[in-house]
Parts: C-alpha cells; structure tokens; sequence
C-alpha cells in the first residue's frame, strides 16, 4: 500500500526587480586643443559653459559674466543679459520656460527674452555666443 502524499509547491512570490540603467552618468572627455586663456572676466571668447550645462527647455545664469544661458529646445542655445530691465536687478531664477527677477518678480522667456510678466517692459537683451562643439563661449 502506497500512500501518495501531495507536496504543495510553495512558490515563494519571487519579485523581480529590474533596474533601469539610464545612460545619466555618461562623462564626456574633452580634448582641449589651443590656448586656454585662464582669465575668470567675461572677455569676448571666454569658454562660458558645456552644453551639457545647460538643461534643455531651461538655462543657466552665470552671475559673474552677467549673462543667462538658454537652451529652447534641444541643440539651440541662447544667451541673454542677466540684468533685468525693469530696474536693474540680476535674475536668479529659470524655471516652466522662464527666467524670473527675484525683485518684482518679471519674468522673460527663455526662448527670445520676451517679457512674459511684468513689471518690466523690455525684452533682456540678447548676448552673442558661439558654440563649437560642445563649449559654449561669449562672441
Ligand atoms: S528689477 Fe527686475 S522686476 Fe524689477
């Protein structure tokens, strides 16, 4: 007489966890070839940025050079004064497309440096860049 005993496969609930690798941490290597001219004053052909800096959509203020890095959309970069045109003061802030004064709080378009809120009624002036490969200097 055989006694068939049933085993009941206890199937451990088994989570499988997949791990998305986003390709965020890729470094870029640079070659540097040619004069590096070491002064930290927003000359004229001063590397300013990597375009890798500034965020698509966004942008980037840098206050010494006194002038707002933009990327519109991807592969397009702008640069406007940092100076807000209403009374003077320096923007702070970029965010939903727009570079904000902390003053009275006018905003200017990251795309043209059209005003999008006042107080200010002047667009902030645009600043010429160029960028080669993937240095972004004043003109
Ligand atoms: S100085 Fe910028 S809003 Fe007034």
């Amino acid at each position: 007489m055989s006694s068939e005993s049933l085993h009941p496969t206890s199937a451990p609930s088994r989570r499988t966890v997949v791990a998305a690798v986003g390709a965020a941490g890729l470094a870029l290597t640079l070659n540097a070839c040619g004069s590096d001219d070491d002064g930290s004053a927003a000359a004229s052909g001063t590397a300013l940025a990597k375009t890798s800096d500034i965020p698509e959509g966004g942008g980037k203020i840098f206050k010494d050079a006194g002038v707002v890095v933009t990327q519109p959309a991807a592969g397009e970069f702008k640069a406007f004064s940092s100076k807000c045109t209403h009374q003077g003061c320096a923007v702070t802030g970029i965010s939903d497309g727009v570079i904000t004064c902390p003053c009275h709080k006018s905003e200017f378009s990251v795309s043209d440096g059209s005003v999008q809120k006042g107080p200010a009624t002047q667009p902030l002036p645009e600043q010429k860049i160029t960028v080669s490969g993937d240095s972004i200097a004043l003109a």
